[in-house]
């Protein structure tokens, strides 16, 4: 029987194993990123990035996608117990190799820090994206100016980069200055 490919895990910040999502929040800090638009790939439970969005004076609105249930559960508790976070922060559950360009709206960030980590034969089955396939459907919703960020310490970043030259070759973007473990492309003006 086909079944999406999900995570059936759960992932808590543990910045010694997996700092991306820690790297991110104090990129947009030392930018002083407010009022932004952000993409999130793989949320963990502890949701950092829509949080600290959600900080007053900071005001970023983050969609978040989760392949974990139990990752959207503790998504679904914390909007239960603090309403004002979903102003701003927005996480669903799917397969992020089903994303619907005709559903999202345009990203001044978006974090693709898991690309090549989950994507397996099992996604073909129903026919879901590529990771290059989905990278450019992200790239096409970034701004000009806006930014997509790769993780360097991911345990596919061999997958990640390949992916990342050849959205060099095929959109507007060019290397920016790398942030700690991330690896950040700029889409040109224009
Ligand atoms: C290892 S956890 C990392 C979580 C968080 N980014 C961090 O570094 O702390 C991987 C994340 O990717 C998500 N994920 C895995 N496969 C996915 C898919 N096909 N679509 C969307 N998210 C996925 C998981 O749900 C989880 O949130």
């Amino acid at each position: 029987m086909t079944k999406l490919n999900y995570w059936n895990q759960t992932w808590s910040l543990d910045e010694a194993q997996c700092p991306c999502d820690l790297h991110f929040v104090q990129y947009l800090e030392e930018k002083k990123v407010t009022n932004a638009a952000i993409f999130h790939f793989g949320t963990g439970n502890h949701h950092i990035v829509g949080l600290k969005g959600a900080e007053d004076g900071v005001n970023n609105a983050v969609l978040g996608i989760t392949a974990s249930p139990q990752e959207y559960d503790d998504y679904v508790e914390l909007l239960i117990k603090n309403p004002r976070l979903g102003h701003t922060y927005k996480a669903y559950f799917g397969d992020i190799y089903q994303l619907d360009a005709r559903l999202l709206p345009q990203f001044d960030y978006a974090a693709l820090f898991h690309v090549g980590e989950f994507r397996t034969p099992e996604n073909d089955v129903y026919g879901a994206l590529t990771d290059l396939e989905m990278t450019l459907l992200i790239a096409d919703k970034v701004k000009p100016g806006g930014e997509i960020l790769f993780y360097t310490g991911s345990f596919a970043y061999d997958k990640a980069e390949a992916v990342a030259n050849e959205l060099i070759k095929v959109r507007p973007f060019n290397p920016a200055p790398d942030y700690k473990t991330l690896k950040v492309y700029r889409k040109r003006a224009g």
